[in-house]
């Protein structure tokens, strides 16, 4: 299969170094930024998640896709380039996973409401005001493209557990 417009891209995994990296700004949104943006829908869908940010997909620009209205059946695909999150507050905790962090999920504390500024896929400005699960989900896909994964957030005690459990796994494989 060679279908281009079928095709998921590979999404890495912890402990890959592409996921530590600090993506760069977009400069210039050309044909490529539009594959890519395309291809991470595709595969943020297929997966299924319901956010993915580009460091996931080994590319260091600055672009996130995420479904506009999380946990609902209606798909609404969002994209923004070079997100930044200019205002928050509050507190929400709630139990994350991530698609590069296999098999394992904990409890991550977060700012309850933000407002993120960025581009779209014309390169027209977009602000975002975003509470919940949605503002969960903002805030942990920009961290991707500080290289910033959601285990940096909980305890160093889980976070030993977590890679305790990798190491296992990748001696019985
Ligand atoms: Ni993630």
């Amino acid at each position: 299969m060679n279908d281009e417009h079928s095709e998921k891209m590979k999404i890495h995994v912890y402990p890959d170094p592409v996921l530590r990296a600090r993506a760069e700004p977009v400069l210039d949104i050309d044909g490529d930024t539009q594959t890519l943006i395309d291809g991470m829908i595709r595969t943020m869908y297929a997966a299924p998640g319901i956010g993915l940010a580009s460091n996931q997909v080994g590319n260091l620009t600055r672009v996130i896709v995420f479904d506009r209205h999380p946990g609902e059946d209606d798909r609404s695909p969002f994209v923004l380039i070079n997100p930044e999150i200019v205002d928050g507050e509050g507190k929400i905790v709630r139990e994350e996973a991530c698609l590069s962090v296999v098999d394992f999920s904990a409890e991550v504390s977060r700012m309850a409401q933000v407002s993120v500024k960025g581009f779209d896929r014309e390169g027209k400005p977009v602000s975002i005001d975003a509470e919940g699960l949605l503002a969960i989900c903002l805030q942990h896909e920009i961290d991707h493209l500080n290289g910033t994964l959601y285990i940096d957030h909980i305890s160093s005690l889980k976070r030993a557990l977590y890679k305790k459990k990798l190491k296992k796994r990748q001696k019985e494989s």
